[in-house]
């Protein structure tokens, strides 16, 4: 009777912890619920999940309707992680999403970092990884609104960068949802945009670097480079003529004035 009762009162307790335990630690549950903060950011959009990245302390989280294919940007993050190209500086990324290539800019060293997006959920889903990261004191995200949606709205008029990085949308097709604008750009008067605004925005010896992998959205890009005076510089081994009409990783692509430098 007394064993009984001990088993009743110390055993099962114990016994009921350490299951929980278990199923914690072999489910993603015990990640969100115990490492992570609520999953549901301030404006009540929800996480979507959490992603580990090369680079990164830890795994970042990508919100609902909100971009996620890091391999798009491998080599422009490279770039960043292994140069002294943000070191320092201030940088401007153009489409931002997640967060993911600000969040590299500032975790090697940029002193600070605008970021834009049209996706509400992207500009909140920055934040939030910057939060979470310790660094949102260096980034300032903007929301750009559908109805202005070129390159440099959300800027002071005399706002100027050391450095622009983007992975802009590849495709020319007209989003339907506000998802679509991470893939489509209709026109490419996003990238038309960057292009005829790129000098004014850059400080001497500025860098503008893009990331792409669309064969249509690099030959478009590197003839509407002409009209505006630039060039394209490819840094990638590969032959875009190897390559299919939409490829990953993605390739990067600095811009550079036809003569001297910006
Ligand atoms: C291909 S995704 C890249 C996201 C992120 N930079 C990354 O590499 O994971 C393009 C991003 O640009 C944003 N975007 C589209 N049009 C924009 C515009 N006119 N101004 C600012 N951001 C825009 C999309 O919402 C999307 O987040």
């Amino acid at each position: 009777m007394q064993s009984r009762q001990t088993v009743h009162a110390v055993l099962l307790p114990l016994l009921s912890v350490l299951l929980l335990g278990v199923i914690l630690a072999i489910t993603e549950l015990g990640e969100y619920t115990l490492t992570r903060p609520v999953a549901i950011a301030e404006h009540g959009a929800a996480i979507r999940g959490w992603e580990y990245v090369d680079g990164f302390p830890e795994k970042i989280a990508v919100f609902q309707t909100v971009f996620w294919e890091p391999r798009d940007t491998n080599s422009l993050r490279e770039l960043i992680e292994t140069t002294d190209l943000v070191h320092g500086k201030i940088v401007l990324e153009i489409g931002t999403g997640s967060g993911l290539v600000s969040l590299c800019c500032l975790r090697h060293g940029a002193r600070r970092v605008v970021a834009t997006d049209v996706n509400p959920n992207a500009v909140e889903n920055a934040r939030y990884n910057a939060n979470m990261l310790d660094v949102a004191s260096r980034l300032d995200v903007r929301l750009v609104s559908t109805n202005t949606p070129s390159a440099f709205e959300v800027l002071d008029p005399d706002e100027k960068f050391d450095v622009i990085v983007s992975n802009p949308p590849w495709e020319n097709a007209q989003p339907r949802t506000i998802a679509e604008y991470a893939l489509y750009d209709r026109d490419f008067e996003l990238l038309r945009s960057i292009l005829s605004g790129a000098r004014s925005r850059l400080n001497p010896g500025g860098r503008l670097l893009l990331a792409y992998g669309c064969r249509d959205a690099i030959e478009t890009l590197e003839r509407l480079a002409t009209v505006y005076e630039l060039r394209v510089e490819r840094h990638d081994r590969r032959s875009l003529h190897d390559l299919p009409e939409v490829f990953i990783p993605g390739m990067l692509l600095e811009i550079v004035p036809q003569v001297g430098r910006f």
